[in-house]
This record gives C-alpha cells, structure tokens and sequence, in this order.
C-alpha cells in the first residue's frame, strides 16, 4: 500500500482519493475546511493550508506520504483574478512548501494543472506550446508547475474543463449547472464564443491515479476528445434533455465574469497515445458523455439539485468552475 497526500478536497481531489481508496491507497486529504461531499465520506482528512510552510511541513514529517498529489484551490479564475497575491500564495509559495517538505524523501508527484498557463490564441495547445499565461490564475498555477518540475519525481497534469455531476451544489461545474436548469426548462444565457475541450472528472481520476504508479515526469495534457463552445455544449445539454436548445442564450464573453478566461481553453497531447499506463484510459466524448449523465441519473437530480436562480447567476457571471 502507498501511502498518497491528496492536497485538496474539492471536485478533482474528492474524486481522485476515492479512486485511489478502492486501489487500495492509504488517502490523506488535506485542505482548511473538513470536507462534507460525498466523493469524500470514508476517506481520512487532516487540516491543511497550503498557503503556511510551516503547517505543510508537519503535516508532511506525520504523514511520510509516498506521493502527493496536489489538487487544491483558489480554482475560481474570476476570483484569482481579483485577489491575485492571495492566489500566488497558495499555488506559487505553496508549491515551494511542498516541494520543500519533500526534499529527501523520494515521494513521487502529480501536480493537477490548468490551460489557462496558455493565452488562448490557439485553437488548442499541446504539451510543447510556449505558455504565456492568460490571468493571475494562470501566472500562479505556471510558477507551480515550475517549482514541482524541478523535484527529482513530479508530473504536471494539466487538465481542461473538468465536468460531471456535482452533487453538493457548492461550485457546480459548467454541466451540473447547465443540466439543473435546462431540465427544468428554465433559461440559461452563456458566453458566446468559449472555447474548450471539457474533460469528464472520471477521466481525471483515472489518469491521474494511473499516472501516479508510472515513471513519466515533465508536463502532460489531458483535455477531452471534442473541441467545442459553451454554447454548442448547453444547446446539447438541452437537446438531451428534449427541451428547446433556444432556451439557450448567447452573451459576449468579455460582457461576463468569463472576460478574464482565454478564449480558447483547450488542450491536446503529443505524449498521451505513447505512454502505456493510459492504454484503455481514452477520454471520453462530451456528447456521450452529456447522455450517459443524463439518461443515468435524471431520477437521482430530482433530489440533489441546487436551486434554479442561483445557478442561472452562475452561468452569467462565470462562477462556475474554470
Ligand atoms: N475544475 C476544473 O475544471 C479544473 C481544471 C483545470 C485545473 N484544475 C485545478 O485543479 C485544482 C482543484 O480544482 P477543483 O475543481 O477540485 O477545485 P475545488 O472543487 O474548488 O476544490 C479546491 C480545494 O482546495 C482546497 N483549498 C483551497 N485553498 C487551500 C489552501 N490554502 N490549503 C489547502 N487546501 C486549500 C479547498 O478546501 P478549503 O477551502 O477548505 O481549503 C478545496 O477542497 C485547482 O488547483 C485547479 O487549478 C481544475
């Protein structure tokens, strides 16, 4: 058994130490408040702030984790973008307390990434793109990438749009929150011309723990297989659902929260399809995706929805994630 710290215990960090859980892991979560998700119940979590080396390092020396992989906040982009020196505080200085707690200790790490490293002038980005990050956000995460890239054993995975039921309501994502209105035929309004290449949050786990027992080091992308707008993927969302995709409406990016997003926020891999640990592990379409979700879980929606007008501000004002 490898002992794993999961840092973290949001959407991507629930999923991944659940994951790693039945692999038959011992998880340690660690993140400032004691989580409450489902994805989360049963697994151990201990008090973390990221942000303090000193808290990282004892939480390190108790733990003797045989890898990390560092899955935590600030992720809200708008948010970064507003508090950009409390962001570098937590995804820059905080990769150098972990980094530096580890030194000496052989443990391997997976470092969950973002496309927002990118300026989005391009319609997608692989692995061998310059960055030029587009926001605060994307400054602190790339200053992270850099201090895991420089231990003995790190992986950056960078991830696109992570997607898939969230069943708290806390910060649904862009599917959730787009698939508990547009059930109910209320309207949602989304930016018009957005850019991504959504990846379901059951392939994030699976790469990311199938990456953790392999070997290969450096930066690798991990965006789903359809390139395709915000808007493309609500009217599907509604088409789905068999309601009018006109309830689907168009705003201007830069009119929303969404400004400070890149345009394009979409990725690809030169290096995926040669490594053998992610064979049988291709990301899944988004459109079957939108229907396995769907038609698999409308009954269980019912009961675990978030109320319609605050997800309709969310999609306007970009608070969603990523
Ligand atoms: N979701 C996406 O679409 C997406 C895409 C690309 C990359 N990512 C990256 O993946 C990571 C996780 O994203 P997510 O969607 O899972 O976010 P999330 O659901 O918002 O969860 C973030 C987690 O980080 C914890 N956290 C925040 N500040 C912390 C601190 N100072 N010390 C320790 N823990 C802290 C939060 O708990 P507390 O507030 O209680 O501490 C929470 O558990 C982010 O770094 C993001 O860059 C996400």
């Amino acid at each position: 058994m490898t002992r794993v710290l999961v840092l973290g215990s949001g959407y991507i960090a629930g999923h991944v130490g659940t994951r790693l859980a039945r692999l038959g892991h011992g998880v340690v979560l660690g993140s400032r408040r004691r989580p409450a998700t489902p994805e989360t119940r049963g697994l151990r979590w201990l008090p973390t702030d990221v942000a303090d080396r000193r808290h990282v390092r004892e939480l390190v020396d108790a733990i003797r984790p045989d890898a990390v992989v560092a899955a935590h906040g600030p992720s809200d982009i708008t948010w970064c973008e507003a508090e950009p020196d409390r962001t570098a505080a937590v995804h820059a200085d905080g990769a150098r307390h972990v980094v530096d707690a580890l030194a000496g200790r052989a443990a391997r790490c997976v470092l969950i990434s973002t496309d927002n490293v990118f300026p989005g002038r391009a319609d997608s980005c692989s692995e061998s793109d310059p960055t030029e990050p587009a926001n605060a956000y994307g400054r602190a995460k790339l200053a992270a990438e850099r201090t895991f890239l420089a231990a003995p054993d790190a992986l950056v995975l960078r991830v696109s749009l992570v997607y898939g039921w969230d069943r708290t309501g806390l910060r649904p994502n862009f599917f959730t929150t787009c698939a508990e209105r547009l059930r109910v035929g209320e309207p949602v309004a989304v930016p018009d011309a957005h850019w991504n290449t959504p990846v379901l949050i059951d392939d994030v786990a699976a790469w990311t723990t199938a990456l953790l027992d392999a070997p290969h080091t450096g930066v690798l992308h991990l965006g789903g297989p359809r390139r395709l707008s915000r808007l493309t993927w609500a009217r599907h969302i509604a088409e789905t659902y068999g309601v009018d995709p006109a309830l689907v409406s168009a705003v201007p990016q830069g009119d929303t929260a969404y400004a400070c997003r890149p345009r394009n926020a979409c990725l690809h891999s030169e290096r995926a399809a040669h490594l053998p640990e992610l064979r049988g592990l291709e990301p899944l379409d988004v459109f079957e995706a939108d229907t396995a979700l769907i038609t698999g879980r409308v009954t269980a929606t019912t009961t675990t929805t978030t109320t319609g007008t605050p997800a309709a501000t969310a999609i306007a004002t970009g608070k969603d994630q990523s």
